[in-house]
């Protein structure tokens, strides 16, 4: 019998869209021991895990916490927990990640209105203000940086649209906390949610989320108690929550001073997240926000001058993955192949009609780093020429991010 041997992954740089590599220092609070679900030192764990995340989001919402799945789980918590079937929703559609916000918002019942821009660009603000206005919508929907086109969405315009109209504004900043500018409160955002997996160095499998006082009032006007939980005076709302492992009210809670039981908490993704979190704020927000920009202006430096066009409005490009058109004199999977048989180095192509056109390269979380990037670029420089791509000048990639590096040294 062929023997079943330990999980061994191959060594990899991750150097797509995400995931990306986990910071060791995430992977060793993953392996520390279990500890009981009413543990105090896990209950205080979780409230610390809290706190940690509000200087991670930027904000001081006291409902600032993590629900168990990946970063999915997150925008599906909050849309579900938040609107009713024949509610209006607003969603600008700049991507794949805004037609899944339609597509959730759908299957919870809402009437959606899409704002939809071309594949490659931001939705203009006033697009968005005309039909807010229009609708009156009870939430405004929008994805922060969408990692099919790698275009960031301005969000403070998109605040103060919101609360003009009554609406609440969620956000999912998957693919951009961490690495990009995110003021949660001072851009009047509701409810963000994330995933550890792009800048915060995690393993898919817990999705922060934050919720301000006005999201807050409208769960807890659905709020609903397990028939097995409920004390005497528990009353049911008639607005119940369409899912139960997704309600917010319950999973608040979970993680507030009544502790009442709902999911066990994955403790394990809970150090993760934790250490994900400490392991930013003892770098600092801002020198990490910075360090992703750095990383993601030379790698793009270093793609463009390898005779690879940028793809999409680099005006409002997210910092932290880059988006190249792929030459028609390659065969754009054989490079991908190649880079990591050869290189151990993985990068994306992208979804829909951006399938086999676009690479994209990341540049997030622990592998913001100028060793990462010179050595993705001199990678792919050696692939490129074997594959067929004679444009190239040779050192030109690697010399301009270098560049960069040293501009900014
Ligand atoms: C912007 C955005 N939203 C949502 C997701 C879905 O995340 P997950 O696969 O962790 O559920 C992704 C994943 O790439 C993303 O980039």
């Amino acid at each position: 019998m062929t023997p079943i041997l330990p999980v061994d992954p191959p060594a990899r740089l991750l150097m797509g869209p995400g995931p990306v590599n986990a910071d060791p220092r995430v992977l060793r609070a993953l392996a520390t021991p279990l500890v009981g679900q009413y543990d105090p030192w896990m209950t205080d764990t979780m409230t610390e895990t809290m706190g940690l995340y509000r200087d991670v989001f930027a904000t001081d919402n006291e409902w600032t916490m993590l629900v168990d799945g990946t970063s999915r789980a997150g925008i599906e918590a909050a849309l579900v927990s938040l609107i009713e079937p024949g509610d209006s929703v607003v969603v600008p559609v700049f991507g794949r990640f805004g037609h899944l916000l339609v597509e959730i918002a759908g299957r919870c019942g809402a009437e959606v209105h899409a704002v939809d821009a071309e594949w490659g660009t931001a939705v203009p603000a006033s697009k968005i203000r005309e039909v807010v206005e229009t609708v009156k919508p009870k939430v405004l929907a929008s994805v922060h940086g969408d990692t099919a086109t790698t275009i960031a969405q301005p969000l403070a315009e998109l605040g103060e649209i919101a609360a003009a109209n009554g609406a609440l504004f969620y956000v999912d900043a998957t693919a951009t906390l961490g690495g990009n500018p995110f003021d949660m409160d001072a851009w009047g955002i509701d409810v963000a949610t994330a995933g550890l997996q792009k800048c915060l160095s995690g393993p898919p499998g817990s999705a922060p989320i934050s919720l301000s006082d006005k999201a807050v009032d409208v769960i807890n006007g659905r709020r609903s108690i397990e028939a097995g939980l409920r004390g005497d005076g528990d009353t049911e709302s008639t607005r119940r929550i369409a899912s139960n492992y997704f309600d917010l009210g319950m999973i608040m809670d979970y993680w507030g001073p009544k502790r009442l039981n709902h999911h066990t908490e994955a403790t394990s993704m809970l150090y993760a997240a934790r250490e994900c979190a400490r392991v930013i704020l003892e770098e600092g927000r801002q020198n990490v926000i910075d360090r992703h920009k750095t990383a993601g202006d030379a790698m793009a430096a270093g793609l463009a001058a390898m005779g690879l066009p940028l793809y999409g409005d680099q005006e409002h490009k997210m910092a932290n993955v880059v988006a190249v058109e792929i030459p028609e004199e390659v065969e754009g999977e054989a490079i991908r192949a190649s880079m990591l048989a050869d290189f151990g180095i993985e990068i994306g192509t992208s979804f829909g009609p951006l399938a086999g056109r676009v690479w994209r390269v990341g540049t997030m979380g622990v592998n913001a780093r100028r060793d990462a990037v010179l050595q993705t670029l001199a990678a792919l420089e050696q692939v490129l020429r074997i594959g067929g791509f004679r444009k190239l000048d040779p050192g030109a990639g690697v010399d301009a991010a270098f560049a960069i590096y040293q501009e900014r040294a």
